[in-house]
């Protein structure tokens, strides 16, 4: 209903692409991905290999610095980020001012806006050795933010990291230990953890990212542009979607509605219900991440001794979407989202924690594409354009 020839005749030649589906608004070396085939490489490993072999560190440092670690290599970032997982004793009472009820994803991109006001004398993006520092900073300290964001949410003490601990075994005594009880890793869940944050590692030119970078692009600090990447990534369309989805299920459940009752109302687009965990922009083909979470769902349920029939019915709803015309002409297949909820539950966390584990997920690859951007001698500040469409010049009237 626009008339673009209008536009363009006034100010040149632009491009109209609502969300972006078709502008590429930057180069990048980090993550490719081919969504026809189903391929995701993160600086060229296939995430198969780096999900099966490697840990989040070793990832975070490959997408940050762009090649493998060596051991040395490793074992000092790691030294590193232990060196800062501590939090200022008075950033740990910011949480105090907020509500037992606050969604942790809130808690989490608040908490870590607030970070900021720490080292502000520290944070300038054009200083080498600034943007070295809060890397670390932030990669040591987001775990225990999200890790206090779900104690305050269950009313359970804080806990000191334990840096005697690897990277994941820490962040789970931060989420389960409990004051003066022992907590014993089980390495059943630790692996599992370790692999679904590897594989949120980094998704190139997503929501989030692309919020990181268009914020970054105006000169704001790590620390501005990650809260503003976790504030995209709370949107149920986006990381959201796990939360979504496991909502879902249990609604679906409760309800006694049959699956293919739900998937009948999602195809007639009743009050806008979406089958959640399903589709995406770039994948068009089933998401190979999606695939390595549903491989590992069973494996990690059992080992962990949980029977959950909301993974029996996710499975269900597969079977039935992926043999149904509706989500088959569009191209729509599980996305990462679809099981991971069904073992974050396993896990012992609550519903709402599942978006702020693919925020720590995802953080490395925020930091990487800051700091990419931040070293492109390309970059701009983001400015899309327009098409205006409102109302021509007219005269102030007066109020009477
Ligand atoms: N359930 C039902 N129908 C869907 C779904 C879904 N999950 N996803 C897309 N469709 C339909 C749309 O209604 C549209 O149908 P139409 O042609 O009849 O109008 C068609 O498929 C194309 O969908 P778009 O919305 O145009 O696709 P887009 O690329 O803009 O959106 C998105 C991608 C947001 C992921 C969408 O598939 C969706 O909302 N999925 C559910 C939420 C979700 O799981 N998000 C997580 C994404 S992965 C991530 O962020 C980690």
């Amino acid at each position: 209903s626009v008339d673009i020839s209008t536009f363009t005749r006034q100010t040149g030649h632009t491009t109209l692409d609502y969300g972006f589906v078709n502008t590429s608004a930057t180069t990048s070396a980090i993550t490719f991905i081919d969504g026809d085939h189903g391929i995701l490489r993160y600086r060229g490993y296939p995430i198969e290999q780096l999900a099966q072999n490697s840990t989040y560190l070793e990832v975070a440092w490959l997408l940050i610095y762009g090649n493998l670690p060596s051991a040395k290599e490793l074992e000092e970032f790691d030294d590193r980020i232990r060196h800062h997982t501590l939090l200022h004793e008075d950033l740990k009472r910011f949480f105090s001012s907020l509500p037992s009820t606050a969604h942790p994803m809130s808690v989490l991109s608040s908490a870590t806006a607030a970070l900021s006001t720490y080292y502000e004398n520290e944070s300038d993006p054009n200083n080498p050795e600034h943007v070295e520092l809060n890397t670390i900073r932030m990669l040591a300290k987001l775990p225990v933010i999200a890790a206090y964001a779900h104690k305050k949410s269950i009313g359970q003490a804080f806990l000191y990291p334990d840096n005697s601990l690897s990277f994941v075994d820490n962040f789970l005594k931060l989420n389960f230990g409990v004051l003066s009880e022992l907590y014993e890793i089980n390495p059943v869940m630790s692996r599992a953890l370790e692999r679904l944050l590897i594989l949120h590692e980094d998704h190139e030119q997503n929501a989030s990212t692309s919020t990181v970078r268009l914020v970054g692009s105006t000169g704001a600090n790590q620390f501005s542009s990650i809260s503003a990447g976790i504030n995209a990534l709370y949107g149920p369309l986006h990381g959201g979607a796990n939360e979504a989805v496991l909502n879902m299920l249990a609604q679906i459940r409760e309800s006694g509605e049959s699956v293919q009752r739900f998937v009948e109302r999602v195809k007639n687009k009743e009050d806008g219900v979406k089958l959640m965990g399903f589709g995406h922009r770039v994948y068009k083909n089933y998401d190979p991440r999606a695939k390595l979470v549903k491989e590992s769902a069973d494996e990690v349920l059992e080992a962990l001794g949980v029977r959950d029939p909301l993974l029996d019915l996710a499975k269900e709803l597969e079977e039935i979407a992926l043999a149904d015309d509706y989500f088959r002409e569009r191209r729509l297949y599980p996305n990462v989202d679809f099981y991971t909820g069904v073992i974050y539950k396993a896990m012992g966390f609550p519903t709402r924690m599942f978006t702020v584990l693919f925020a720590i997920g995802r953080l490395p690859g925020w930091l990487a594409h800051w700091r990419e951007m931040q070293s492109d001698p390309q970059t701009k500040i983001g400015r899309p354009q327009q098409l205006y469409v409102g109302a021509e010049r007219r005269d102030y009237p007066g109020i009477a």
